[in-house]
């Protein structure tokens, strides 16, 4: 994968012991590089393993700590500007010219543990940071550090339908490849899917695992769906702000804090942002691959009946009796 895969997947600096876990370990046809692995129950790229590693060895959560837990392609990086938005609103009133979110990518605001603070096996710093620490992962709960478990960090876990969220990650996975004059065929990366092959997957079991904690413990998971946000943004921000601690009050309300805050993270503002539309990480990937489209139900215009009643079932069959219901449109 060193050559033809996109940099920030490049395995150029794995440890050799991540490369003797990576020996053992079972492998399936990647995403984007050529091999994803199954470490813990879940899939993910050699590089990231290693991240998730030292995340795992390294991170001591505070209690302070505000985690965004997400699948991929669920709609993190809008999570991500509304939670510092939200957080930081007395620091960085909403209404100031120059808001941190109008200059930066919502990941470079709210990083990634394992794809960022720890990746290639880092050891991180956290002195610069101010408190609430404002992080985010794809680890599924079983997996997250003890310390993030035991402590009262508090995890916001987003959620979005599969077939969309399906959708997203073959459109995301195929731009990055594009670089590399490659593309993932739909019917390939539907059947992966399906097998629970993707990109912190399987998907049932990541979200299965943070719906039934949500609902033992309450006040340390929040659970929210993409679809929702989109439906009644004002109720469930107001919610993320409750469960967080920071409520909004009437006077903020009145004074349209809440719009705001909405306006400024909407899907058509942040993509139309200098920074968004030209900015780059320092790997190289585009910061626009993450401003797609951002709708419910594009799905729509790319699945078959056939994929649509196979989804259906293992959906069906792995959500049966949880209470958990996806929205499709
Ligand atoms: P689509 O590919 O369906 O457009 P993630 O941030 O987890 O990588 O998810 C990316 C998905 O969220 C993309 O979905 C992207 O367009 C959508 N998205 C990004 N910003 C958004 C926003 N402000 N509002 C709604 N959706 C957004």
């Amino acid at each position: 994968m060193t050559t033809s895969s996109p940099k920030y997947l490049q395995e150029d600096n794995l440890s050799e012991e991540c490369k003797k876990l990576l020996s053992i370990l079972p492998k399936d046809k990647g995403w984007v590089g050529s091999y994803i692995y199954n470490y813990q129950g879940f899939w993910t790229p050699p590089r990231f393993l290693q991240g998730v590693i030292a995340f795992q060895q390294q991170f001591q959560a505070e209690d302070s700590d505000i985690i965004l837990v997400t699948t991929p392609k669920s709609g993190t990086t809008w999570l991500k500007s509304l939670l510092f938005a939200l957080i930081n609103r007395v620091k960085h009133p909403i209404f100031e010219p120059n808001h941190p979110l109008l200059v930066n990518n919502p990941h470079v605001l709210v990083p990634f543990l394992e794809h960022d603070l720890y990746i290639d096996g880092r050891v991180h710093d956290f002195s610069t940071f101010t408190s609430p620490k404002l992080l985010a992962t794809h680890v599924p709960f079983a997996s997250l550090p003890k310390s993030v478990q035991d402590s009262k960090t508090k995890l916001v876990y987003l959620c979005r339908n599969p077939r969309d969220t399906f959708i997203s990650m073959w459109h995301f996975t195929n731009n990055l490849l594009l670089h590399h004059n490659d593309t993932n065929s739909i019917e390939e990366k539907f059947d992966l899917f399906c097998e629970g092959v993707s990109l912190y997957g399987p998907f049932w079991n990541h979200v299965l695992d943070y719906w039934k904690k949500s609902i033992e413990m309450p006040t340390k998971i929040l659970f929210l769906m993409y679809e929702e946000i989109k439906k009644k943004p004002k109720v469930q921000l107001k919610r993320l702000a409750k469960f967080l601690e920071c409520p909004i009050s009437t006077e903020e309300e009145n004074c349209g804090v809440v719009d705001e805050i909405l306006k400024m993270c909407s899907f058509k503002n942040l993509r139309n942002l200098e920074v968004n539309t030209n900015g780059r990480f320092s790997t190289g990937e585009a910061y626009n691959l993450f401003f797609r489209k951002g709708e419910i139900g594009d799905w729509k215009n790319y699945f078959t009946t056939n994929m649509s009643d196979k989804l259906n079932h293992t959906i069906e069959e792995k959500f049966q009796g949880s209470g958990l219901k996806f929205s499709y449109v």
